[in-house]
């Protein structure tokens, strides 16, 4: 069977994705969205549908289904002193991964990046790093977040996107 045709777009163009997105996010990060509405988590994805400046959210479409998701946005996540400007909410829905979504999902957020003039961007993941490495991305330190442990990688547009680095 041949692979689904993905593609990469805003989610400003595509707000039905919204309450799928929440559902994720709630389903993996119960604690941190404890206490809010799901109407308030769906009101803060509908402030990243931008276009030209942060917070800016991609979607990775199967079709019409939405399969994964991306944004770009002030900081990088929870470190101190905080990293700016950073990538985060990476996720790609289960039955969806190890097919390159991610990667995919990073590359157009780097590409989006470097067309809003940003020099660099910053992420933080106990999980995803090895995608951001062949993409070229630096390991620069660590960062605590309850207990668990995320590398802090960093990525400096004057590099070619998914080059080495050199
Ligand atoms: C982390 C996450 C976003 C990765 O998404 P993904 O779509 O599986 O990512 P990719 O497919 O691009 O890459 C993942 C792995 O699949 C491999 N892969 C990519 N295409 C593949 C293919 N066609 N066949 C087999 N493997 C493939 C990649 O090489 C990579 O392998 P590695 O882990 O050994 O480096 C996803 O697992 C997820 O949402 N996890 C839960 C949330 C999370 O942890 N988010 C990250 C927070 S920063």
């Amino acid at each position: 069977m041949s692979s689904p045709v993905i593609s990469i777009e805003l989610l400003a163009d595509h707000s039905d994705c919204i309450p799928t997105i929440a559902e994720w996010f709630v389903a993996q990060s119960p604690e941190y969205y404890a206490g809010r509405s799901r109407r308030d988590i769906e009101n803060g994805l509908a402030g990243e549908m931008n276009r030209d400046r942060i917070p800016l959210r991609l979607v990775a479409l199967n079709g019409t289904k939405v399969v994964g998701t991306v944004v770009l946005r002030k900081y990088a996540g929870h470190s101190e002193p905080p990293l700016e400007p950073g990538l985060g909410g990476l996720y790609v829905a289960e039955g969806n991964r190890r097919r390159g979504i991610g990667t995919a999902l990073v590359v157009v957020a780097m590409e989006w990046a470097l067309q809003m003039g940003m020099d660099r961007l910053f992420a933080t993941t106990a999980t995803a790093g090895r995608i951001f490495e062949a993409l070229g991305w630096k390991q620069d330190g660590f960062a605590d977040y309850g207990n668990e442990r995320l590398s802090i990688y960093r990525y400096d547009m004057d590099r070619r996107i998914g080059g080495n680095g050199r």
